[in-house]
């Protein structure tokens, strides 16, 4: 009897799953339909069920997909405004890359406008000789600026293409490779240390060789960051912040945009008394490093903790109190450094009950840690960073698409009457509610780590209810709640 039962639910759920598929072939989209919901129907009713007001003053930036079909309105690059980015070398030798190369970023100017986005790429660290040395076989470029072409495309952000990026295309960009593997904090030269760790120095001599180029006159910098480039924002940006405004004689303000570098302490971190130093815990890591790289750490948060354990400001919700710029963070709920962090590779083929569990409350711990912050996007995915991606318009969060969500932000940084987390009808404090990992329809296709095969939520907890079956675990009504998931999800 209750095996058949299981099966009718079986049958229930893949029939949930036709009619999604049905509903989303209706809708005649021009990208891929694949876990995506039709993004024409439902404003009332956002993915996760909450009632959403309608966003009549802006219907192309609530559906990107509107803005692909209006191409009057797509800017043409001409000679003075080329989409790419291109390199230049500092002019400070001393900010060097771990090899001792000269560190550099790409530009791509676009002169006149008085706004500015910095991005820092990401790349997690090195933290001993023997890491580094690996590093240095594996991935020589994140240590070097030997290799690195004259040009680079920007994307998503970063991209000069009004339709893949409809506020901020006609910005000043400038895109910072990492090559210091230090989570940009650190202060040693190659003549101190086998490799040079220079990252905070870097950031700061590329506003300094901005200068010629305008910076000065900027009204808003925009200091962004991916991974442990978004970590490295939280690191250096109020100092930056002194910095610009000694600049720009307290005209031009800096924010923080952080993707995926918000991490919390993890609390299932593996045992590891890092004897071996490439099998050491994230912690451990950090604190390896810390003084390997002599890094720095914002003065304000440093105050807070006993000498010794000032790494914890590495950590997002232990660094943001003592912060003063503006922040916006982009943080997947379910963000796969996070789980790795905590001890737990997704391979989905294999996902045990417990391991389903843990990432569960991982997932509450990182929303928790989100409430006081007043500029979210936190989509209930596993994934890691979004910003740069050229996709990175087609996640949504109770309806709001990214681009959206900062263009609010950038609002109410500029208009007083605006509330804490959004004015009505344009709302940036945005967590989804629902609470599986992957019940935001708009979340990107999973990928199989094992095959590389794309597969969806579905088959993640089928297999996985079969994988319990088959070792005889009672899974607590797994399905009947994936049912109750889908049916908010639809
Ligand atoms: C980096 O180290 C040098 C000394 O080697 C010091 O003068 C400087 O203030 C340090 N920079 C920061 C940002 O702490
Ligand atoms: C915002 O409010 C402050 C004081 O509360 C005022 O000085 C400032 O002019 C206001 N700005 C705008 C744009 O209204």
């Amino acid at each position: 009897m209750k095996r058949f039962l299981k099966v009718l639910l079986i049958l229930v759920v893949m029939e949930e799953v036709v009619s999604q598929n049905k509903r989303a072939n209706k809708v005649n989209l021009r990208i891929p339909t694949r876990n995506r919901k039709p993004q024409q129907t439902n404003i009332e009713e956002g993915p996760t069920g909450v009632k959403e007001e309608p966003y009549a003053t802006y219907p192309s930036i609530v559906n990107p997909l509107v803005q692909t079909r209006i191409p009057t309105s797509e800017p043409q690059p001409n000679q003075k405004y080329s989409e790419d980015m291109k390199l230049y070398f500092l002019k400070n030798t001393m900010a060097a890359c771990n090899d001792g190369t000269t560190a550099g970023y790409y530009l791509r100017e676009a002169k006149g406008n008085k706004r500015w986005i910095i991005f820092l790429e990401g790349g997690w660290c090195c933290y001993s000789k023997e890491t580094c040395d690996v590093r240095y076989k594996s991935a020589k470029r994140l240590m070097s600026s030997s290799e690195w072409p004259p040009t680079r495309k920007g994307t998503g952000i970063l991209s000069a293409k009004h339709s893949e990026n409809p506020h901020w295309w006609n910005l000043n960009a400038v895109f910072v490779p990492y090559c210091s593997s230090d989570i940009w904090s650190g202060n040693v030269s190659k003549s101190q240390s086998d490799y040079a760790f220079m990252g905070s120095m870097i950031i700061q001599e590329v506003i300094r060789d901005l200068v010629p180029r305008g910076i000065k006159q900027a009204k808003v910098i925009i200091l962004a960051g991916s991974s442990a480039g978004g970590a490295g924002v939280l690191m250096n940006i109020d100092r930056v912040t002194a910095m610009v405004e000694e600049l720009t004689g307290d005209n031009g303000q800096v924010r923080g945009l952080i993707d995926s570098g918000w991490f919390i302490d993890p609390k299932n971190a593996k045992q590891s008394d890092c004897a071996d130093a490439t099998m050491c815990a994230v912690t451990d890591a950090i604190k390896k490093g810390l003084t390997l790289w002599n890094g720095v750490l914002p003065e304000k948060c440093k105050e807070q903790f006993n000498r010794g354990d000032e790494w914890q400001c590495f950590y997002g919700p232990k660094l943001y109190k003592s912060m003063k710029s503006p922040i916006f963070l982009v943080q997947w709920l379910y963000d796969e450094e996070q789980l790795r962090m905590e001890n737990i590779q997704p391979e989905f083929r294999s996902m045990t009950a417990n391991q389903w569990n843990n990432i569960q409350n991982i997932g509450r711990e990182l929303k928790k840690s989100l409430r006081e912050v007043p500029a979210v996007f936190a989509p209930a995915c596993f994934s890691h960073t979004l910003i740069t991606k050229s996709n990175w318009m087609e996640v949504q969060v109770k309806s709001v698409s990214l681009p959206r969500a900062l263009h609010c932000w950038e609002k109410s940084l500029q208009d007083n009457r605006s509330s804490r987390t959004g004015m009505r009808g344009c709302p940036f404090h945005l967590i989804d509610n629902c609470q599986w990992p992957h019940c935001n329809p708009t979340c990107p296709a999973l990928h199989d780590h094992v095959s590389g095969q794309a597969m969806n939520i579905l088959q993640l907890v089928l297999q996985m209810g079969m994988e319990n079956q088959r070792k005889g675990l009672e899974s607590k009504g797994d399905l009947s709640q994936l049912i109750a998931m889908l049916r908010n999800a639809g």
